[in-house]
């Protein structure tokens, strides 16, 4: 069996997103696991609020049909999302809505269909994100994705993602569930 290949990318461009920092953490991690990993940084696939009107006038954006086809190459995600007022960034939302268009004889969600997915998040806050994970773990199965069992939360994250090395209890829990991850891709 060959090395389960994995994208990982965060629902958020902000400089200093702990998002970032938590999904390239896991990317590590991944990969110490044995998975060949790409990190995706979403602000390199750009793409306007959807719209059907702009969808019919000038078809789907290419940064998203870059993006299709990289995720088509994968076994699976990581997502590392934030919370926005209990639910997914409209980044992500976004994203979803254009990647899952289909186009010409390709149906739509054929970037997803049988992927598999680990799903976590961080929030300077003291709930680390965790309204946000029912909703992720929704909405990629409504796009025929499978989301493996559990996930992880970083609460304070601006204090547990500082500096270079991770927590131990953080790290053994992000190696759990992408060690899953990377089980159902095998
Ligand atoms: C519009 C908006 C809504 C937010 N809602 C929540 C929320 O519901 N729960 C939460 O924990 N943090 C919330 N936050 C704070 C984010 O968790 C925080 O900005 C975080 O740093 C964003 O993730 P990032 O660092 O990866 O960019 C919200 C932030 C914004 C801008």
């Amino acid at each position: 069996m060959t090395d389960p290949k994995l994208l990982v990318f965060a629902g958020s461009t902000r400089t200093a997103s702990l998002n970032s920092k938590l999904a390239i953490a896991a990317a590590d991690i991944a990969r110490q696991s044995g998975a060949s990993v790409t990190v995706a940084d979403l602000a390199d696939y750009p793409a306007a609020i959807y719209n059907g009107d702009d969808e019919d006038a000038n078809g789907i954006p290419q940064s998203i049909r870059d993006l299709k086809k990289l995720m088509q190459q994968q076994d699976g995600f990581i997502v590392a999302t934030p919370e926005y007022n209990g639910h997914i960034p409209p980044l992500l939302s976004n994203m979803f809505s254009w990647a899952s268009r289909p186009e010409g004889d390709e149906k739509g969600k054929v970037a997803f269909d049988g992927k598999k997915a680990a799903i976590m998040a961080a929030s300077p806050g003291g709930l680390g994100g965790i309204r946000v994970i029912p909703r992720l773990r929704d909405t990629l199965a409504e796009l025929g994705v499978v989301v493996v069992p559990g996930f992880v939360t970083v609460p304070n994250a601006a204090a547990a993602l500082d500096g270079d090395d991770l927590d131990e209890k953080l790290a053994s829990s992000i190696k759990r569930l992408t060690d899953r991850l990377i089980a159902a891709c095998q």
